[in-house]
């Protein structure tokens, strides 16, 4: 889909400008050595630009959460420790 029509900016190349790091429809054009001419495609930019904020925000978020440890898993937990299977007992 095409998003600026002035330089034949589609979709790819507007998320391609925003992954390496432009931010707003200016930085946009700056990564593809172009100025705006007309506008038209600075609302869908800018659109394009806080959608990309927002995942990015949201994925620096998921990333921030520590995970687990490997060896709290396996650590049997003090009162399982010493427990007695029921089946040992019916066993004995
Ligand atoms: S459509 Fe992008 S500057 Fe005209």
């Amino acid at each position: 889909m095409f998003v600026c029509i002035c330089h034949a900016l589609n979709d790819k190349k507007v998320k391609s400008a925003l992954d390496q790091g432009a931010t707003t429809p200016a930085s946009v054009f700056r990564h593809h050595q172009c100025q705006v001419q007309c506008g038209k495609c600075v609302p869908m930019m800018r659109s394009m630009a806080s959608e990309h904020r927002a995942a990015m925000a949201q994925q620096a978020a998921i990333s921030a959460v520590a995970p687990l440890p490997c060896h709290a898993a396996a650590t049997p937990e003090p009162a399982n420790a010493e427990a007695v299977p029921a089946y040992a007992i019916a066993a004995e």
